[in-house]
């Protein structure tokens, strides 16, 4: 395969890399015959090893950065580049959790979280894996449901592990965690940290809970609307495991609120 510096490169050399340059989003909108400025002037970069978050009011554009990493839609302007390679379509090595679920209605839960590994031989490892993470999501008496049958946190949970199962280097995750209560929220926290030390990939996630965003990234995209831009990209300097209400993860909280203009009582 043929980098974009034109070097060859192989699976084995790359240490992923992905890079947005200039990158621009428009919309037709046919009822109003005007456009949407989507994204305005994207520029960021990420490694192996980072979880970025992404923060920002509904209509940001977050979903939108993550459908054009994912390869589902092109930009208007700029380009996106993962290991040297232009993004021009979906790929193997980029993997998306929807906003909202999408799984194939007409198979049972063992058999969409499967369904990624089609085609791998070992059908003991296969099954054993896929009721791992099943479990890890506590869907075991659901293992033979359709989605139909399942609630829809419960269904994101099936969403997230059908994903997980691939290990993608680059796993974009869109409100993942969104439907579901607290307490599996956290725990789902902690195995998505605990995937990430296993095997550092490229993570980016799309989520309205600052709390989260702190207590699980590298660095967080703080974005404003019309156009969507990138205001401020925050590094959070904490060790991991993460105290959530340790006074530095105050201070994080304090001023993210206060990118986002959350920080005066008339907002509130
Ligand atoms: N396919 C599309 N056609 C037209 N406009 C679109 C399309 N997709 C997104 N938009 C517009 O682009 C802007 C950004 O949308 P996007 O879905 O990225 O926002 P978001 O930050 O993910 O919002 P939310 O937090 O509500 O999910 C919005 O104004 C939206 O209406
Ligand atoms: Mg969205």
């Amino acid at each position: 395969m043929a980098g974009r510096k034109g070097e060859l490169m192989t699976e084995t050399s790359i240490k992923h890399h992905l890079e947005f340059e200039n990158i621009s989003k428009c919309f037709y909108r046919k009822d109003t015959n005007g456009i949407t400025y989507a994204l305005d002037d994207i520029n960021f970069s990420a490694e192996d090893g980072e979880f970025i978050s992404i923060v920002g009011p509904s209509g940001c554009g977050k979903s939108t950065i993550l459908r054009l990493i994912a390869g589902l839609i092109v930009p208007t302007t700029g380009s996106i580049y993962l290991d040297e390679e232009r993004i021009e379509g979906p790929g193997i090595k980029r993997g998306l959790v929807f906003q909202q679920h999408s799984l194939f209605p007409w198979l049972k839960v063992e058999d969409n979280v499967a369904f990624g590994l089609k085609g791998k031989k070992d059908k003991q490892e296969i099954q054993e894996r896929v009721e791992k993470l099943i479990k890890m999501v506590g869907l075991e008496e659901f293992h033979d449901s359709f989605p139909h049958q399942l609630s829809g946190g419960m269904a994101q949970r099936v969403a997230l592990i059908r994903t997980m199962i691939n290990n993608p280097p680059v796993f974009l995750l869109d409100e993942p965690l969104g439907a579901l209560d607290a307490f599996t929220r956290m725990n789902i926290q902690d195995e998505l940290l605990e995937m990430r030390k296993r095997n550092p990939q490229i993570m980016i996630m799309v989520t309205h809970d600052v709390d989260e965003a702190i207590y699980m990234s590298t660095r967080v995209l703080i974005m404003t609307p019309n156009p969507g831009r990138i205001k401020k990209d925050l590094k959070i300097d904490l060790p991991y495991p993460r105290n959530r209400v340790s006074d530095e993860f105050m201070e994080y909280r304090k001023e993210i609120m206060k990118e986002l203009d959350f920080d005066t009582n008339e907002n509130k």
